[in-house]
């Protein structure tokens, strides 16, 4: 089967037509930067433009950076304020999926979290901190666990990657504040596996060595790519 998956993110929007047998990308990827303010009509100009471009008339999965249930946007932390509420499902004409399930949902399926029982966690470190847990490769949707307090603050303030350049942090100081995080995590959920998607994936050899847990933590091996390929998954 064929699917197109569209990944809202903070900074751009990227689509791709995705095969869901093998979870490779048929066509080149499209990114579009997210408009800004990201308000709900601009946004869904752009998911157009998307479908446009690949003259797509089949199933379509959209990702969003918040919590999504049965299609209505209920939290935005991290976009225009004004998405709370609205029904994403009817915007798109998509299934809607949070970004950070979306990218899990690819990872256990075609990436490092394949096969693996048990507990598994994939947290994505970027704007934000989005999480996706996974029971024997089930999802429980919206964990939301980028929002634990650690310090009296939000995680994803201390330990995002936005958090890393905003407060120009060492890779060795953010390492810290990541292994701080994880700590807290792993104490709450004891998972078997912990998998470190987003845009820091690719660098994990600058601090992943720096953080020492007992749970093995991972870097996701689908890269930029998980949240389109996650967000096909959905769309079928
Ligand atoms: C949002 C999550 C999202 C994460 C990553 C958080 O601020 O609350 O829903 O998954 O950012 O984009």
């Amino acid at each position: 089967m064929e699917a197109l998956g569209i990944d809202i993110g903070g900074s751009g929007i990227k689509g791709a037509p995705v095969n869901t047998a093998t979870g490779a990308l048929i066509e080149e990827r499209l990114r579009i930067p997210t408009p800004q303010p990201s308000v709900p009509k601009d946004v869904a100009g752009v998911v157009r433009q998307i479908v446009g471009h690949f003259a797509w008339t089949g199933p379509i999965g959209v990702t969003f950076p918040g919590v999504v249930l049965d299609g209505e946007i209920r939290t935005a932390a991290n976009v225009d304020r004004s998405w709370i509420g609205v029904n994403g499902r009817e915007l798109f004409g998509a299934e809607v999926v949070n970004d950070a399930d979306a990218a899990g949902i690819a990872e256990v399926k075609f990436g490092v979290g394949k096969g693996v029982k048990g507990v598994v966690l994939m947290l994505t470190f970027g704007t934000g901190i989005g999480s996706a847990l996974f029971i024997d490769g089930t999802l429980v949707p919206n964990t939301e666990l980028g929002h634990l307090e650690i310090r009296g603050k939000d995680a994803e303030d201390r330990a995002s990657d936005a958090a890393r350049e905003e407060k120009d942090l060492s890779w060795g100081k953010w390492a810290d504040h990541v292994e701080e995080y994880l700590r807290h995590v792993e104490m709450l959920l004891s998972p078997s596996l912990i998998i470190i998607g987003g845009g820091v994936s690719k660098k994990a050899d600058k601090f992943l060595p720096e953080v020492k847990l007992r749970t093995p933590v991972v870097p996701a091996t689908l890269l930029n790519e998980a949240g389109i390929i996650g967000a096909a998954l959905r769309a079928l």
